[in-house]
This record gives C-alpha cells, structure tokens and sequence, in this order.
C-alpha cells in the first residue's frame, strides 16, 4: 500500500503519542515534526525530520496529512495553512476556543477539499457506539434527557499547566468538550444554554484561573433536557453520560468503568473499551488516582494509559482509511468535516455568555443561524 505522509505539529504527551501510532499504521508514516519545545527529541526517536516553522513544513510536498496537538489556542494556524495548501489536518480537541475560529477552519477546510477530522476520542468508544446501535434500534425508546458528569477534586500542582489557565485551554468545558459533543451526538443541537458557576475553591498562586465548578442545562427542541456537570471542586468525583429514554435507560460510567442497559426486560451489561481488560485497567487508574488526578503535561516520554492508547489508535486508523480513499461511516460524518466540534463549541460559547450575563443563551445567537445544524 502507497504510504500517506503525516507531520507533527506539537508534540508533547499527547501529539509524540499520536505519532508513534501512526508509524505502526500500514500505509501511514510521519515524515516531519514541528514543536519548538519537543520536536528534536520526538523526530530523533521516530527518525523523521525536525522542521522548525510550519511554512517550511507545509512547503515540503511529502505531506498528506498534518496532526495538530498544539495546547488548544494554538490550533487554528496550523490548521488553516494546512488546508490552503491542500493538507488534510487531524486537529486535538478542542479544535478551538470560539465558534468565530471553528467556523474559519471548518470553512477553510471545507474550500480547501481537505479532510478534518477532530480528535474527539468519545466517539471511538465501544460503549458509546454501542449506546448509540441501541438507540437506533428503539431500546431505550425516545430519549429525552442526558446527564453527563465530569468532577472531581484538584490539589495544586508543581507548575501550573497551561491547561489550568482559560486563554490557553478554555478551561474545564472546552477542554474536556468531549461529554457535550458527546450529548449533541446523541440528541442533535440544543436551542438554549444556560450555565452558572465559577472558581469556587481553587483561586490562588498555586492554581490557574480556570473556573472549577461548572453547572450547565441544555434545551433542546421537543422538550428534551440535557445537564452537564464539569469542575474540580468537587470531592466526590464522577464521571459518566447517563441517557434517559421513554422506554428504558443507558448508563456509561467512565469510572467504575462499564455500561449498563436498563429496560422493563432488566438490564444488560456491555463494556465501554471493548473488553473487560482494559474496562478493570481505567477502573484501577481512577480508584488509584482518586479525582481530577495529575495533570500531564510538556513531556512526550509520557504514556497515555492502554484504553487512551487504543482509542487512540482507532481513531487514527479510521482517519488513515479515509485518507486512502476510504468511505467515511454515517456516524462520523460531521467529526471528519469539523461541523461536529464546531457545533459543541458554539453552545459552550453560549454556555460562557449564559455565565457572563446571568441568562440563558440561544445558541443562535453564537451562531447567528436559526438551526447551527451539527
Ligand atoms: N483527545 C484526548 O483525549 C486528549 C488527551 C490529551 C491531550 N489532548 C489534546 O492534545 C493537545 C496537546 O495536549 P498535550 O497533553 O500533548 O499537551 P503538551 O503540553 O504535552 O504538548 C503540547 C506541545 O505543543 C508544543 N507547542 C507549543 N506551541 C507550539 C507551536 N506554536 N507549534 C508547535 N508546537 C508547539 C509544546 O512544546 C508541547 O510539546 C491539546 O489540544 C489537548 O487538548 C487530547
């Protein structure tokens, strides 16, 4: 099989890792890296070339595809010079911080005939596919609400990531955007936001400025409701999508790792990562870690744990299939084009304005649509 070259652009703990993957993919190979920090140790270890700005990069015409997992507000330029020049771009979550920058890249892509494809991981879950067959098949009946929580308790760490500061990450929603693509995967796009919250428990020199307690209801056309729950102020944590239908029930724990099927029948079990191995591997991560857990950060020599790794490896390998001409499935057809991660991000801007101005949101107003579509 002809060989697709990729590019690295950022590649600390997350982006090494992407690549590493790539270069065991058949037909897959990382000719280049860019990272300023990072990139000379990453291309001596895959024994590809270190470029040092991305018009060199872009301008070497041995490139398919770029992977872009810069920390978060430095996603955009990557992206939009890759697709002037008719690279296709795998960008990290989140793909960016506003609707005003996704709806540019989605754009520039979208004229540019490249793929782009967010790295919105949830979507390659077993569980979360398989949640997904159930409902298409009228399980759980029509659903009619989704409750997603992300908490947990943070201590202050050696050195503040930019993770913890809100004009790099975008804190806490838009950095973990995966539970609300998540519910917009599954119930389309709410018409209302409204959000309350703040930073509650972790101001101070030892903490960054992202908001650690945030409280978000969604509504949704046909009196369909949605809560989220997202922070590290809260000393219990939790973690799970639990989706209510007329019929039966659905609930994902990202915890006590496992997904269970509620109806009048009684319940059946199903695994989240594909099998119980991996399902007792992040169960034992979370009870071992106890909350938000360490924040990794800056270093590539880092390893994602196994159910990240493989999920990791699934998505690439759906991306890498496409890229050689592949068909891209019905349910991922908004996450190869971008609309999907522009869309959660329109209503966590929406959610931001709710929390600014103390009033539920339209997402339209984001927008600037009637319908945003997904
Ligand atoms: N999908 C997931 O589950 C998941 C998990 C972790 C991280 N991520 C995402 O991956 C991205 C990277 O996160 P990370 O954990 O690897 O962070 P990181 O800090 O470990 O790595 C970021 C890297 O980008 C480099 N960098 C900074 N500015 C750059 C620039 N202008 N050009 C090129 N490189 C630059 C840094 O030197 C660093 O090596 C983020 O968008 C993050 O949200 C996704």
């Amino acid at each position: 099989m002809e060989k697709k070259g990729y590019a690295i652009v950022g590649a600390g703990y997350f982006g090494a890792e992407l690549a590493r993957i790539v270069n065991t993919l058949e037909g897959a190979e990382v000719r280049a890296v860019l990272d300023p920090a990072n990139g000379a140790a990453v291309a001596e270890e895959l024994g590809c070339d270190l470029e040092h700005d991305l018009d060199s990069l872009y301008s070497r015409g041995d490139l398919d595809a770029v992977i872009v997992a810069t920390p978060n507000h430095l996603h955009k330029e990557p992206v939009i010079k890759a697709a002037q020049r008719k690279i296709h771009v795998f960008c990290e979550k989140p793909i960016a911080l506003s609707f005003e920058d996704c709806d540019e890249m989605v754009k520039a892509c979208g004229e540019n005939g490249v793929l782009f494809m967010a790295g919105h991981v949830m979507n390659f879950f077993h569980g979360i596919r398989t949640a997904k067959r159930l409902i298409a098949e009228g399980r759980i009946g029509q659903v009619l609400y989704c409750h997603a929580a992300r908490t947990g308790w943070e201590d202050p760490q050696p050195t503040i990531s930019w993770k913890k500061i809100r004009s790099m990450s975008g804190g806490h929603l838009y950095h973990h955007i995966h539970e609300l693509d998540c519910i917009q995967s599954i119930m389309g796009v709410p018409e209302l936001a409204t959000m309350v919250g703040g930073n509650v428990a972790h101001t101070g020199a030892e903490f960054g400025d992202e908001d650690d307690m945030l409280l978000i209801t969604l509504e949704f056309p046909g009196k369909r409701y949605a809560i989220l729950e997202y922070g590290a102020a809260f000393r219990w944590p939790e973690h799970y999508v639990l989706i209510q239908g007329t019929e039966g029930a659905i609930r994902i724990d990202l915890q006590d790792v496992g997904m269970t099927l509620r109806t009048r029948q009684g319940e059946e079990r199903y695994f989240v990562h594909g099998s119980r191995e991996v399902d007792e591997d992040r169960a034992r991560i979370y009870r071992q870690k106890a909350g938000d857990g360490p924040i990794v950060y800056g270093d590539p020599s880092k390893k994602p744990p196994l159910w990240l790794q493989n999920i990791m490896r699934d998505e690439l390998e759906c991306f890498n299939a496409v890229l050689h001409g592949g068909e891209i499935e019905e349910e991922f057809t908004a996450l190869f084009d971008g609309t999907a991660a522009r869309a959660a991000i329109a209503t966590a801007d929406a959610c931001t304005l709710s929390l600014a101005e103390n009033r539920k949101v339209r997402i339209a107003e984001i927008t600037g649509e009637a319908n945003p579509g997904c």
